[in-house]
């Protein structure tokens, strides 16, 4: 194994845990490294810092798997079992049994990885579904066989009756169709699918997802195969939670004869079915519209509706565009959750004018006492940016809103306190008057 040492002096950060070190911190660094070669890390000092891999051809020099000298990293296949095994476990203990993010890249120490735990259901059946997606050549050494590894997860937990689905009914699905991957010298390609022996159509899947305001479960549409990023986004179940709270309480104590919703980016639209099935419980009139770019995300996000009687107007529309505006002071709740709009700090500055201008169509629309829940899922994008963002907006249409509640990711979306860099999603909600 190759021993890289630190300058002297380096960022405190790099020595406090931060997963990333830039390849100008390191006092010689390997020019000739195999991307995904593994690097023991020490200080000036040659004291331990941590073990990870190194790709020279990444922005990211090296990346750290772990941070205790005890671990080795050697036995790639029997580290990666045992690593998502212990995730399994610590999703299980914070509740969750359906669908949940298993492995959450840097947060979970395993830099580059993401996998997606689906359940769904077919003729009557339970299945699994792992959504894999693999962005740094490291962690694609560690994965080279998935069917071993998630065929020994699956067994494992099923034996201690952990988790009722066997390996039969388990599927796999490697998403390396995404472009970021060449940036680490790895191919990308269409999806593969591996143990699917029934033939289960992943592109129109069911999936459950927990309705925590419920304590039930609601079932989405989703398309596993070519659907965005892994196919849904599991990282608002948190959020949907705190509004649903809320909003409910607005509901009982206005008692609007008709609660009017917009959900802007909408995709599956699971905001419009978590808070669409509760007001219908509620036995409370709603008028839901969904927005979208996507006319496949809108079909989907229909779909679901229709299965739950609840009636949708779709729109399919570039929300940036002029074109797409929101009638003045019309409805009770209007959910903005756009696209990332910065990809890196580069791009802040365009991206805050983009969450700007967005907010201000949300602003004008909503009621006074409404609320509008405004999203940023990007990394670059801090919750002082956000704030920032629609504060402006809110002072544009000549609007005044409190913010209410605040969120981020989800529990199965663990983040390190040394690595502010993982906390991409921040929501805010603002009761408008
Ligand atoms: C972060 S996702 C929204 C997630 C969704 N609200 C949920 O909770 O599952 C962003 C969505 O914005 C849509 N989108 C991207 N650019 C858009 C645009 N210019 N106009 C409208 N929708 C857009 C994408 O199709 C995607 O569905």
């Amino acid at each position: 194994m190759i021993t890289l040492n630190l300058k002297k002096n380096v960022d405190s950060k790099v020595l406090h845990h931060h997963p990333w070190i830039a390849k100008n911190l390191f006092d010689k660094p390997n020019e000739s490294v195999n991307p995904g070669e593994i690097i023991e890390v020490r200080d000036a000092h040659n004291q331990f810092v941590s073990r990870g891999f190194a790709n020279s051809l990444s922005f990211f020099y090296y990346r750290a798997v772990t941070f205790d000298s005890r671990e080795k990293l050697e036995n790639k296949l029997s580290f990666l079992q045992e690593r998502l095994y212990d995730l399994f476990i610590q999703r299980l203990s914070l509740g969750y049994n359906r669908s949940f993010r298993l492995c959450f890249s840097e947060n979970d120490s395993l830099p580059g990885l993401i996998v997606d735990r689906f359940l769904s259901e077919k003729n009557q059946q339970a299945y699994q579904v792992f959504v894999v997606q693999v962005t740094t050549a490291g962690i694609n050494s560690y994965i080279s066989d998935p069917l071993k590894v998630f065929k020994n997860l699956v067994d494992r937990l099923a034996q201690e009756n952990r988790i009722l689905i066997p390996w039969e009914r388990s599927i796999v699905v490697m998403r390396n169709d995404i472009k970021i991957r060449e940036k680490e010298g790895l191919p990308f390609g269409p999806p593969q699918v591996l143990n699917n022996e029934q033939k289960v159509d992943l592109s129109t899947m069911p999936i459950l997802i927990d309705h925590q305001f419920l304590k039930s479960e609601i079932k989405m549409q989703a398309d596993l195969m070519g659907g965005q990023k892994t196919g849904f986004f599991l990282d608002q179940n948190y959020n949907l939670l705190r509004v649903a709270e809320i909003f409910t309480e607005y509901v009982k104590f206005f008692k609007p004869q008709n609660v009017r919703i917009m959900d802007i980016c909408c995709h599956l639209g699971q905001w419009s079915a978590y808070l669409g099935i509760i007001l219908k419980q509620m036995g409370v009139k709603t008028e839901l519209v969904l927005v979208d770019i996507s006319q496949d995300a809108l079909n989907k996000a229909k779909a679901t509706m229709d299965s739950y009687g609840i009636h949708v107007e779709c729109r399919m529309i570039d929300v940036l565009d002029e074109a797409f505006v929101i009638e003045d002071k019309s409805y009770d709740l209007i959910i903005v959750d756009p696209p990332a709009f910065a990809k890196s700090k580069d791009h802040v500055p365009a991206a805050k004018s983009a969450y700007q201008k967005l907010n201000l169509k949300a602003y004008k629309g909503i009621k006074k006492y409404g609320f509008v829940v405004s999203c940023s899922c990007s990394g670059a994008i801090s919750l002082e940016d956000l704030k920032d963002s629609v504060n402006r907006a809110q002072i544009k249409a000549f609007r005044s809103g409190k913010i209410v509640a605040q969120g981020g990711h989800a529990a199965d979306h663990p983040h390190l306190f040394s690595f502010p860099e993982g906390y991409y999603l921040k929501m805010i909600t603002a009761q408008v008057i």
